[in-house]
């Protein structure tokens, strides 16, 4: 990839006045040679803004040839090849065909998309901001790789299917600033609804995969994982957040609890790690952003209205019985104290702290439990812990002690989740 030597920097980048650092690419291809390299550095962060890598690259493909499953309600789909190939990629797109793509939804042939392309997010960008992408992808090296064939379920697997689908449930149109609110808030908002397609996790979707914008980011099951509620709710959302330490997650994947806390007085900020979904999230897209940006997300989240997720019954702190307690503080001293310390207080900066933290509290038992199956990934974007990784227990625990373990760390030290089951174990291990 041509852009691969220049290595920018969060903070040198800014999205809005660009100062050009880097080497020029020596050979330029001929479609794009004549747009400026500022061009092409724009294109290439708003590509990272949109996360589009994260999709159109599989495990160990060229960055945006494709190929990468994606799981829906209605099958399997592949992600297309997106460099300038003509004949594998999107090299024969004019600047209408892509805009009409990304912002409806329809492909140069007419046909609707699936919404596994997040175009009902992406139709609110800017067009220029859009074509810069365009241009950007334009100069990169054009790759013949052919993605495999989608294996969709009938009535799916017919596109015209997605006409009705589009007709119901797509909102089509560009972000309208709201002038009553800073420059900052609309940033922010321009990039969560927008290129950040923040709500495509975080928000429900219903039984035809399609989010509901009356519970925009109340929180949604992704793979399994739990992507929490980005609204203000006190218990449930960010609430409790402050825009400095979630501009700081963002950034970093990690909220550090105050380290003036102690026991008797204990921190009120969240501290946690992002460790599945979020984490890549992190990793390709949110860390190399500007800090004006992520600031600007950072803001707009916090100004998001209250809201529970849907149905959530009000947190009724379960209490384990003695046996199950007593187990549960055998397995955690023997696997878990170690690293998270007697009291779940943890070891700043290495080992997150169990107290008090928004992940363990979640009512859904989900992220916990996968991150005990799986451990965490070693991500080098989480600079204090990338040389102490939390193990795997799939393999050393059974789903039982799971349960038990689980369920002790969500009813210690003030936490008030409920218990978890093996059952639920178990479907989470698949
Ligand atoms: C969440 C995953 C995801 C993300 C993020 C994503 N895409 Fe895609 N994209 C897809 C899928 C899946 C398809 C194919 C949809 C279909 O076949 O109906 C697709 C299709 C496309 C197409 C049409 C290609 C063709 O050959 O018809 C273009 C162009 C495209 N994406 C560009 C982008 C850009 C630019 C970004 C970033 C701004 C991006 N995508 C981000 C999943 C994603
Ligand atoms: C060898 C040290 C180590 C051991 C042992 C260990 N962990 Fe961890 N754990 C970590 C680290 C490090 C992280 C943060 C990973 C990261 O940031 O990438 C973590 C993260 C977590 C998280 C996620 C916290 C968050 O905020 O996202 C939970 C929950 C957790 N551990 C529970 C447990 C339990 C329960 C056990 C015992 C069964 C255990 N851990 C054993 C090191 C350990
Ligand atoms: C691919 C799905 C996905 C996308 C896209 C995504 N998130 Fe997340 N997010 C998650 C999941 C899943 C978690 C929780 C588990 C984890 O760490 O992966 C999470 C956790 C978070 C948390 C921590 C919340 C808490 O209470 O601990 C914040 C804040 C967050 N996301 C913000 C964002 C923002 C802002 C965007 C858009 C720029 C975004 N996310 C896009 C899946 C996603």
């Amino acid at each position: 990839m041509r852009f691969r030597a220049l290595s920018l920097t969060a903070g040198l980048l800014c999205a809005s006045a660009f100062a050009v650092a880097g080497d020029a690419p020596a050979d330029t291809v001929s479609a794009t040679s004549h747009l400026s390299e500022g061009r092409l550095l724009y294109g290439r962060y708003m590509a990272i803004a949109g996360d589009c890598a994260a999709c159109h690259t599989r495990p160990d493909g060229k960055p945006f040839e494709g190929g990468l499953p994606i799981e829906t309600p209605f099958g399997t789909l592949y992600t297309p090849n997106i460099t300038p190939s003509t004949g594998s990629g999107i090299g024969t797109f004019s600047d209408e065909d892509f805009l009409h793509a990304l912002q409806d939804g329809i492909s140069p042939s007419g046909l609707p998309y699936y919404p596994a392309l997040p175009y009902p997010s992406y139709t609110k960008v800017k067009d220029d901001d859009l074509l810069a992408i365009k241009d950007y992808l334009m100069s990169l090296e054009p790759s013949a790789y052919q993605p495999p064939e989608n294996d969709l379920r009938w009535p799916f697997s017919v596109r015209d299917a997605m006409f009705g689908w589009q007709d119901i449930y797509f909102d089509k149109g560009r972000f309208e600033p709201d002038p009553e609110r800073s420059d900052e808030w609309n940033r922010g908002a321009y990039l969560v609804e927008g290129l950040g397609h923040c709500g495509a996790c975080h928000t429900p979707r219903n039984l035809a995969a399609a989010t509901e914008p009356s519970e925009a980011m109340t929180g949604a099951i992704v793979d399994g994982w739990y992507a929490p509620n980005l609204t203000s709710d006190l218990h449930q959302g960010l609430g409790r957040w402050s825009v400095d330490a979630l501009a700081t997650f963002l950034r970093t994947g990690l909220a550090s609890a105050d380290p003036d806390a102690t026991d008797s007085d204990p921190s009120d900020a969240p501290a946690t790690a992002a460790l599945g979904p979020m984490a890549e999230v992190v990793h390709q897209s949110l860390s190399k952003l500007a800090a004006s940006d992520l600031r600007a997300i950072a803001v707009y989240l916090k100004d998001l209205p209250a809201k529970a997720e849907p149905g959530h019954r009000p947190q009724r702190p379960e209490i384990l019985t003695e046996t199950q307690y007593e187990q549960g503080r055998a397995l955690y001293v023997k696997n878990c104290s170690a690293c998270h310390q007697d009291h779940g207080q943890g070891l700043q900066p290495y080992f997150p702290a169990l107290r008090g933290n928004p992940v363990v509290n979640q009512e859904q038992p989900n992220d916990v439990l996968k991150i005990l199956l799986l451990g965490a990934p070693a991500d080098p974007t989480q600079a204090f812990s990338a040389h102490v990784v939390m193990p795997s227990f799939g393999a050393v625990l059974s789903d039982e002690q799971l349960a038990t373990v689980a369920s002790y760390i969500r009813a210690n030290w003030g936490n008030d989740a409920p218990p978890v089951t093996a059952k639920e174990v178990k479907a989470l291990r698949k």
